[in-house]
């Protein structure tokens, strides 16, 4: 007989809930906040350098600038490539709304594309469509940690010779084609934010190959001074600066790139942790009919961020809202990423979208589900991740 759904009164999968996500810290991130509370050096220094030369070597680019944010990431990589008003900048409409946001705020227009299908992610075929004499960049999103069809948006934007911006907030770690996400594009943005593959609580980094252009972010992400407080207040410092730029407020403090430090050494292990899980997923969901995972394309590293099921919505009697809430009620956290740019009011009333204008992403949003994969799970947690989803899929099947 099925045990009866938490909903219903029946006994939870799990007594404790289960966070959706949970960041993974340990004695060394602690000891390391100390030093640098003891130092008496807590923003931008020491640490957010070799913070910074951790994250270049690790994706195998000669340049990182540790930020304040991946947002802030995005922001001044198209602030440093010159995008204003005119411009238009093509990105997913399946992803966080910041990655449009950025392209408002600096007066360009955001040109949305459809995701594919089979992986969310950007759709090279769709890109091509919407590219124009006044595309300034191209922004894929790796949706969930698996790369886009790097290739094929690489040799769109090289035959207009338009820069790539990747927001990679999700693949820290992931490949495409043998090479690290990070070391492909002339510009890479990481996010470091508590659900991220590794954090600094708040915190992004700009990876690339141009120590020109790296020099010229780190001056619009600190107000566009021209000594950073370091060189100013440091024993070996001068107080001497010029404003070259009115540019923005976006360092990483110290603190934040001690917990960077020691979690950089930690990312490989916590991988593979994420990767056991996903494939726990994976063969579970293999077998239940209400639900399917994403494909992963052979030439990737799969950085393992998110682990997004699809409902199939013709096999149950619930939608996706009541499955979350049912899950919910059996003690498993999760989220929905994301609901689609062009769907969010502003966007929808600013750019005059209405349904059906990217239907794999609204069919995507109808019935995505984001399920707890962090390191810090134990396989017993997996478990009753496995057993709430078939749980709620074999009680609401339809017929
Ligand atoms: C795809 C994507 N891009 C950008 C961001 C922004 O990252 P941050 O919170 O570090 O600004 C996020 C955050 O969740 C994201 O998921």
């Amino acid at each position: 007989m099925k045990s009866s759904l938490a909903s219903e009164g029946g006994t939870p999968v799990r007594k404790e809930f289960l966070p959706f996500s949970l960041p993974m810290l340990g004695d060394e991130e602690k000891a390391e906040v100390l030093k640098v509370l003891d130092s008496g050096w807590i923003t931008t220094g020491p640490r957010a350098f070799e913070f910074e030369k951790k994250v270049a070597a690790y994706v195998g680019a000669s340049e990182a600038v540790a930020l304040s944010s991946c947002t802030a990431a995005l922001h001044v990589s198209l602030a440093v490539l010159g995008v204003g008003p005119g411009d238009e900048v093509i990105t997913s409409t399946l992803t966080f709304c910041s990655t449009a946001n950025v392209i408002i705020h600096l007066g360009a227009k955001p040109v949305l594309v459809d995701v594919r299908s089979d992986t969310l992610g950007m759709d090279p075929v769709e890109v091509e469509k919407k590219m124009t004499a006044k595309t300034k960049a191209i922004i894929p999103v790796h949706y969930a940690g698996h790369p886009c069809r790097m290739d094929d948006i690489d040799s769109l934007a090289a035959s207009r010779s338009v820069p790539v911006v990747e927001d990679a907030a999700h693949a820290l770690g992931a490949e495409y084609r043998g090479k690290k996400i990070g070391s492909l594009s002339r510009l890479t943005c990481f996010s470091f934010y508590p659900i991220k593959n590794i954090t600094t609580a708040e915190g992004g980094a700009i990876t690339l190959n141009d120590r020109e252009l790296a020099d010229k972010i780190r001056l619009y992400s600190l107000h566009g001074m021209s000594k950073d407080a370091w060189k100013r207040y440091s024993s070996r410092g001068a107080w001497y600066y010029e404003v070259l730029y009115p540019g923005f407020k976006y360092n990483l403090t110290d603190l934040q790139a001690a917990l960077g430090l020691h979690q950089m050494d930690r990312l490989d292990g916590f991988l593979a942790r994420r990767e056991h899980i996903a494939s726990l997923y994976d063969e579970a969901f293999s077998e239940c009919e209400e639900v399917s995972s994403l494909h992963v394309e052979r030439d990737v590293k799969h950085a393992r961020h998110l682990y997004p099921i699809l409902l199939n919505l013709e096999k149950l009697s619930i939608d996706r809202g009541r499955f979350i809430d049912e899950l919910r009620a059996e003690n498993i956290g999760t989220t929905v990423n994301f609901v689609p740019v062009h769907m969010h009011p502003y966007y929808r009333d600013t750019f005059g979208y209405g349904p059906g204008d990217f239907p794999v992403a609204e069919d995507a949003y109808e019935r995505v589900i984001s399920i707890p994969l962090y390191p810090r799970m134990t396989d017993e947690d997996a478990n009753d991740v496995m057993e709430a989803v078939k749980k709620v899929a074999s009680h609401h099947r339809k017929g």
